[in-house]
């Protein structure tokens, strides 16, 4: 299938071309624009404001899995679903009472009591002899980092997400964003109970390309939770994104308060294919509108500049949350700073997923799988292309070739083909088997 691919030694400009289809552009070397997806029918693999858009247009509407769901915001949209912001995490659906006991059947999810948590709130405790710190427990509030569980990005690279929306402070967010260089995209971890009370910023997210993520139905301390209701909490908000995003499955969440144990990521990874992810600092943006305050927006200044000027290793996952106009406004007085000091800057989801944010589909345009239920997401995984598959491209890109390019100071010339894709934060062509890294021009 890529007999005719050709591509550069080391030595020389990257260049990967097919016969049949390949595209030439000039990109900036620093643009912050990302490119992800597959190419095939019916989607386009890059944003709408890469430069390669202008060449070849993508169907704007995006991808469905071909059902057709309600209206995000119609009557018939919020119909159905658990109650919102009960005291009660929302009881889950059998399919998932069974892959959550196929689960524990086969010994994948730890089998200690849930943490306790008293009236007057602090921090949850586990049972004697159960110690949080200990690998066997590892609890994110005390702040063990689980094997797999993501605390840190990539170096150089800062992750930009949000918690706790869909709610009316989304929008001068995204005010914001689009009027940054690029409309630079981020990632919502989305309480499920926000996105039935704040459908038009749920949808003005989506389709402008941001990448959904999850952060439960009502919010609460997980580890203090049930397996089952462990499992209410993720699902129904997963099936609630699914139903509003033409099908797509998110692929990450952020346990509120950052409260995961061994048992809940266990829930998460093994019944709905999720991946955790926790964050390396935090601004209290949160308690901006505490009364009295718990920080000020001078002290989250001083701390995220720390951050932004200290070490690139390894790379910024920052909590921030559009939970107010305060704490979009610390984002806001941030962005400068954030740009000036050199960062690679993406969606979260996008830098941890490398380029795929949902479990069946790459991103909020490219094709759907479509699932039954949520649960089913991570094994039916993403759609395969309808191009012939690439069986050779690895040999054959990794060979090296005759491919030729030109460049200029700053500026990287590529060539892009039907199973790589440019990522613009990563550096990196995304191949089927190839380990190219951007050359410095
Ligand atoms: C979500 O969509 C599925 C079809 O994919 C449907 O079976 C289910 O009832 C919907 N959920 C709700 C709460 O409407
Ligand atoms: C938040 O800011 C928006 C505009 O950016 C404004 O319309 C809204 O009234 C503000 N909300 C509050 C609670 O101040
Ligand atoms: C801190 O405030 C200064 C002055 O307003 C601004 O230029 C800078 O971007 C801010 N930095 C952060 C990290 O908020
Ligand atoms: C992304 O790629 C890196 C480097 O190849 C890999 O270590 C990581 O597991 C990948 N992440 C995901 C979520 O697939
Ligand atoms: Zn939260």
């Amino acid at each position: 299938m890529l007999a005719g691919a050709t591509t550069t030694t080391l030595g020389s400009t990257l260049l990967l071309s097919l016969p049949f289809f390949s595209v030439s552009v000039l990109a900036h070397a620093g643009a912050h624009e990302s490119a992800r997806g597959l190419p095939g029918p019916g989607y386009w693999y890059q944003r709408d404001n890469h430069p390669v858009h202008d060449l070849f247009k993508r169907d704007s509407a995006g991808a469905t899995d071909g059902v057709s769901y309600p209206a995000v915001g119609s009557d018939g949209w919020s119909n159905g679903w658990p109650t919102q912001w009960s005291n009660d995490s929302p009881t889950p659906r059998a399919e998932w009472v069974t892959a959550l006991n196929a689960a524990v059947a086969r010994k994948a999810i730890p089998t200690y009591a849930p943490s306790t948590v008293n009236e007057a709130g602090g921090i949850p405790t586990y049972a004697s002899g159960l110690n949080p710190n200990d690998a066997s427990v590892c609890s994110g509030t005390y702040g063990c980092a689980i094997p797999g569980d993501v605390w840190n990005a990539p170096d150089g690279h800062i992750g930009i997400s949000f918690d706790d929306g869909p709610l009316p402070p989304t929008d001068p967010l995204l005010d914001f964003l689009d009027a940054q260089s690029g409309k630079p995209t981020v990632t919502h971890f989305f309480i499920g109970s926000n996105i039935l009370e704040q459908p038009s910023q749920f949808t003005r997210a989506f389709t402008r390309g941001d990448d959904l993520a999850v952060h439960t139905w009502t919010h609460p301390m997980m580890t203090t939770k049930s397996n089952e209701d462990v499992v209410g909490e993720i699902g129904w908000t997963m099936e609630l994104i699914h139903n509003s995003t033409g099908g797509r499955v998110p692929r990450f969440w952020r346990p509120p308060y950052g409260d995961t144990d061994t048992r809940v990521s266990a829930i998460a990874k093994e019944v709905f294919g999720l991946t955790t992810i926790v964050w390396n600092q935090d601004t209290a943006d949160w308690s901006l509108t505490d009364s009295p305050p718990g920080t000020s927006l001078s002290a989250i200044n001083s701390s995220y500049s720390g951050w932004l000027k200290g070490s690139k290793s390894p790379g910024l996952i920052v909590l921030e949350h559009e939970l107010s106009n305060d704490s979009v406004d610390a984002f806001k007085a941030a962005w400068p700073e954030i740009v000036a000091e050199g960062w690679q800057i993406s969606s979260l989801a996008t830098l941890i997923g490398n380029g795929t944010v949902y479990l069946n589909a790459l991103d909020d345009t490219a094709a759907v799988n479509p699932v039954q239920d949520v649960v089913l997401a991570a094994s039916v995984g993403l759609p395969k292309s309808s191009s012939a598959a690439p069986t050779q491209s690895g040999a054959n890109l990794q060979a090296g070739g005759t491919g030729a390019g030109t460049a200029a100071a700053g500026w990287v010339e590529y060539q892009c083909e039907a199973y790589c894709r440019w990522d613009e934060y990563r550096a990196k062509f995304f191949c089927s088997a190839n380990r190219f890294t951007k050359r410095t021009l």
